[in-house]
C-alpha cells in the first residue's frame, strides 16, 4: 500500500469531532476566501507518526466573525483572547480546540512575553522555536494536505535533530530550553550544535533565571507529564538546567525519579520530591508558585510514605 498523504492522515488520525470541527472550519474558510492551516504539533506528529495532542489551527486576520460563525455552527462555546488574537472552542465533550490567528512577534527584552501584531501564516512560521515545530498544513480545499515548511524540518525529522531557527531564540524566551529537552527526549532527536550552543549560552548568560516561577512550574509539569521523562530529566541534568527550575536541584540525580508508569501528575510529583522529605518539598513547591490542592494533595502523599 503506498504510505499515506497529510490530507489522508488528517481525515483519519483526529477523532470524529476535531476532524469534523477541523473540516468545518476549512470550508467556512473557502467560503470567505481566508486561508487556513493546521499548524504547530500538530503537524509535526501527523508527519512523525507520534500520538496527537490537540490540534491548532491558524487563521489569517480578521479571524473573529469566522470563528463566531463556526462556534454557532457547532453549538460549541467560544472563548476570545482577542489582546493575543488567540481564540478556544469548546466541543460538547469538553475537548478544546485553539485557534490563533496568524501573527508577528517582537520580545522587549529576554524571557519577557512578546508584542504581538496580525500577520501572514508565513510570517508566523519565523517566530516559532524549533524546526519540527514551524511547519503548516493548508487546509484550503484548494491546496488542503499541502505543507508550507519554510525551514526544512522535514530533512531534520530524517535525520533525528532538533534546530532552533535562529541563535538568540533561548535569550528571548528560555522556556524554549526545556522544551527542546522535551522534544530531543521524547522523539529520541539529536540537538543540532549550535542550537546546543545557544542553549548553552543562555544558561551561562542566566536567561533562564528571568523566568517567573509559575513559568518554571508550568514547564517542569509538561516535563512530568510526558510518558517517559527520564530521557528529558537527563538532557536538562547535562545542561545543568535542573537547578533553574530550582537551585536545591543542583545535585539531583534523576535515575532516583521512578513514578509508576502512566500516573497522575500528583503521583509524579509526589516520586520527585520524595528524596526531599516533606519540609523541603513544601518549600520547593511553594517558591514554584505550585497551586495549593496540588501541593496539599502531595504533602498528604509524602505523610504516607513516612508512615
Ligand atoms: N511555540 C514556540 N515557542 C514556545 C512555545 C510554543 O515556538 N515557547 C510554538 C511551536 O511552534 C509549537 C506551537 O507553538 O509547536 C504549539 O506549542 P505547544 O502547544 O506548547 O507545543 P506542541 O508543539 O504542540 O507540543 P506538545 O506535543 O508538547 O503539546
Amino acid at each position: 500500500m503506498p504510505p499515506l498523504t497529510l490530507a489522508d492522515k488528517l481525515r483519519d488520525r483526529f477523532d470524529g469531532e476535531t476532524r469534523a470541527l477541523i473540516f468545518s472550519a476549512a470550508k467556512l474558510a473557502d467560503e470567505r476566501k481566508v486561508r487556513i492551516a493546521l499548524v504547530g504539533g500538530a503537524v509535526r506528529d501527523l508527519l512523525l507518526d507520534q500520538p496527537l495532542g490537540d490540534a491548532d489551527l491558524m487563521l489569517e486576520h480578521p479571524a473573529k466573525p469566522l470563528v463566531t460563525e463556526l462556534a454557532a455552527m457547532l453549538g460549541a462555546e467560544l472563548i476570545s483572547h482577542e489582546r493575543f488574537f488567540t481564540f478556544s472552542l469548546v466541543l460538547s465533550n469538553a475537548k478544546k480546540i485553539d485557534i490563533v490567528t496568524a501573527r508577528e512577534e517582537v520580545y522587549p527584552g529576554p524571557a519577557k512575553l512578546p508584542m504581538v501584531t496580525p500577520s501572514s501564516i508565513e510570517q508566523d512560521m519565523k517566530r516559532r522555536d524549533f524546526t519540527i515545530n514551524a511547519m503548516a498544513c493548508w487546509l484550503n480545499r484548494d491546496s488542503l494536505g499541502k505543507i508550507l515548511d519554510p525551514f526544512d524540518g522535514r530533512s531534520d525529522m530524517k535525520r533525528k535533530t532538533l534546530r532552533a531557527l535562529y541563535e538568540k531564540s533561548f535569550f528571548d524566551d528560555p522556556t524554549r530550553l526545556f522544551r527542546a529537552a522535551r522534544f530531543a527526549g521524547r522523539l529520541g532527536f539529536g540537538v543540532e550544535p549550535a542550537t546546543e550552543d545557544g542553549i548553552v549560552d543562555s544558561i551561562k548568560a542566566g536567561a533562564p533565571r528571568l523566568l517567573s516561577p509559575v513559568r518554571l512550574r508550568h514547564e517542569f509539569e509538561l516535563i512530568l507529564k510526558e510518558r517517559n521523562a527520564a530521557p528529558i530529566l537527563a538532557i536538562l541534568k547535562r545542561w545543568k538546567a535542573l537547578e533553574l527550575i530550582h537551585p536545591g536541584w543542583k545535585a539531583v540525580d534523576p535515575a532516583s525519579y521512578q513514578p509508576a508508569p502512566q500516573s497522575a501528575l500528583p503521583e509524579r510529583l509526589t516520586a520527585w520530591f520524595r528524596p526531599f522529605g516533606e519540609a523541603a518539598a513544601r518549600k520547593m513547591m511553594t517558591d514554584l508558585a505550585f497551586e495549593k490542592h496540588v501541593k496539599v494533595e502531595v504533602l498528604s502523599k509524602l505523610v504516607q510514605y513516612r508512615r
